[in-house]
Parts: structure tokens; sequence; C-alpha cells
């Protein structure tokens, strides 16, 4: 019975860290979402398709900073049309899920 209990804790505990992982924003997701953002900003194995004209470096910043200024193209703060268009179709989630995953690769050089 106290083992059963025990279990049951256990997989409490395990589904209460994946979901707050998951609020914090998911690497996995994240990694799958900066595809489309790949063509533009120089994220690791990729290269610039536009380099006649300049693109921040995303790769490598910081997570707090990214979910700022993505959220900031999504509420019409900052006024870049293309990255207002990409921001706008992103969830909260997502956002997080982006700035999780830019945050914690390296920056190309
Ligand atoms: C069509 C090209 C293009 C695509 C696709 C694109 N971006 Fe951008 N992004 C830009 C440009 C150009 C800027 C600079 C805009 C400005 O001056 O505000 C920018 C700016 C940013 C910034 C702000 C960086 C800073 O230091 O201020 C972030 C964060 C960002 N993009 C994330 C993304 C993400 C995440 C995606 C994919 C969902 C994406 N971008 C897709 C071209 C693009």
């Amino acid at each position: 019975m106290t083992r059963l209990h025990l279990l049951g804790l256990a997989a409490a505990c395990a589904l209460l860290a994946t979901s707050s992982a998951y609020a914090e924003g998911n690497k996995a997701e994240g990694r799958t979402l900066v595809y489309t953002c790949a063509g533009c900003h120089g994220v690791p194995g990729y290269t610039n398709a536009y380099p006649n004209y300049p693109v921040p470096k995303i790769a490598g910043q910081n997570e707090q900073y990214l979910v700022n200024a993505l959220n900031g193209y999504k509420n019409g703060e900052r006024t870049y049309p293309t990255m207002a268009v990409q921001a706008q179709s992103l969830s909260e989630q997502n956002i997080k899920d982006i700035a999780a995953y830019l945050s914690s690769v390296t920056p190309l050089k």
C-alpha cells in the first residue's frame, strides 16, 4: 500500500516537473519552431539567406530579451513588418519555447 502511494507521488511529481518545464518554454518545441526563422536569422547550421540586409543574431541571446522582443513585434511596440507578421503567428507558448531554445544554443561567430 505504502509502495503504491509512493509510486503515485512519484508520478505526480514527474507530471508537475514536465508541466512546469513546459510553462517555462520547451526547447525541443522551440527547435522545430525556429525552422522558419532560420532563412533570415543565422541559427547554427544555417547561413543567412539574405546577405545584403542586416539581420540580428538571435542564437544565444538572453531568454527574457527574446520573449520581450517577440512580444514587442506581436503587440506593435516594435514595428518591423516582416517580424510583426512572424510574431503574430506565434502563441505565448511558442514564444517561450523559441526563447528557451535560442538562449540555449551557442551563437555563430
Ligand atoms: C524575412 C526574414 C525574417 C524571418 C523569416 C524572421 N526574422 Fe526575425 N528579424 C528579421 C529582421 C530583418 C529583424 C530586425 C528588425 C528590426 O530592425 O526591428 C529581425 C528581428 C528579430 C528579433 C529581434 C532581435 C533584436 O536583437 O532586436 C528577434 C528576437 C527575431 N527577429 C526572432 C525571429 C524568430 C523567432 C523568427 C521565426 C519565428 C524570425 N525572427 C523570423 C528578419 C526575419
